[in-house]
């Protein structure tokens, strides 16, 4: 095995406190697709329009569309070798936390408990009439929904210009200020503020590990980063029988 793959998979059986960040790049080889890069979501400027709240104010019908599309989408991929890594990783350590920016609901599926979903999760769904929050798994929904009690329903995810969850990012923040390893795997290191974490985990001591296939703005300051597809390079620094 590589060395530095070799020192990754040390650093982790040793630690007690772990945290691990994953962006789009950790679901690409389940067949999600990243937001920027050559394929990504984002690139196509009416589909960026259609994940704001002005968009949904002004026409939650078509909103609701783009997000029966992405369901549907969703509802048909399967964990890869890299979540069920992670989710391995979790019962190995004392203190685990993942912080994920991943609505698709695919760490959960390969065994993940303890997760911060900082952007979501696509099969919830929240009331703007009593405030709800609440699963919904139904596909597809309606166009758009609502609440027994009338209200209109919207997906539970973050949209550009909104404030992440209460509570959950700064239990995000508080985990990463004391972690001794941080995986950062799979994420542009651009979207703040996912991004900050790993900077406070660093300035805290941690050492910081990164897996993404091409360098990222975060990789001059990462004790080591790993370049290279996630799916297999998890399971070599988290083997199934150690
Ligand atoms: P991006 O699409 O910005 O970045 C995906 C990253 O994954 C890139 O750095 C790729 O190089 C890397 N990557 C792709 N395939 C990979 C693989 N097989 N193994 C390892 N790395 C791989 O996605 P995020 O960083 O997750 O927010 O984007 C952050 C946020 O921006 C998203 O959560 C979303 C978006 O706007 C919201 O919707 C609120």
């Amino acid at each position: 095995m590589d060395r530095n793959l070799k020192e990754i998979r040390k650093a982790l059986e040793s630690a007690e406190h772990v945290v691990v960040l994953t962006g789009a790049g950790i679901s690409a080889e389940s067949g999600v697709p990243t937001f920027r890069g050559a394929d990504g979501l984002w690139n196509n400027k009416s589909i960026v329009e259609l994940a704001t709240p002005e968009s949904f104010d002004r026409d939650p019908r078509l909103v609701w569309e783009f997000y029966n599309w992405r369901r549907g989408m969703m509802a048909t991929k399967e964990p890869n070798p890299g979540h069920y890594a992670i989710a391995r990783l979790e019962k190995k350590v004392e203190n685990f936390t993942l912080v994920t920016q991943n609505i698709d609901n695919l760490h959960r599926l390969a065994g993940s408990e303890n997760i911060l979903e900082l952007h979501g999760n696509v099969w919830r769904v929240r009331c703007l009439g009593c405030r709800k929050e609440y699963e919904e798994r139904k596909h597809p929904m309606d166009e758009p929904s609502y609440c027994e009690c009338g209200g209109l329903l919207r997906p539970a995810v973050v949209w550009f210009g909104e404030s992440l969850p209460h509570g959950i990012l700064e239990e995000a923040f508080r985990v990463s200020a004391t972690a001794e390893v941080v995986l950062v795997v799979g994420t542009s290191a651009i979207v703040y503020p996912a991004a900050q974490l790993p900077l406070v985990a660093l300035q805290s001591g941690a050492r910081i590990y990164e897996i993404n296939l091409e360098p990222t703005p975060f990789s001059g300051q990462a004790t080591e980063s790993i370049f290279g597809k996630s799916g297999e390079i998890l399971p070599q620094i988290i083997p199934e029988e150690s």
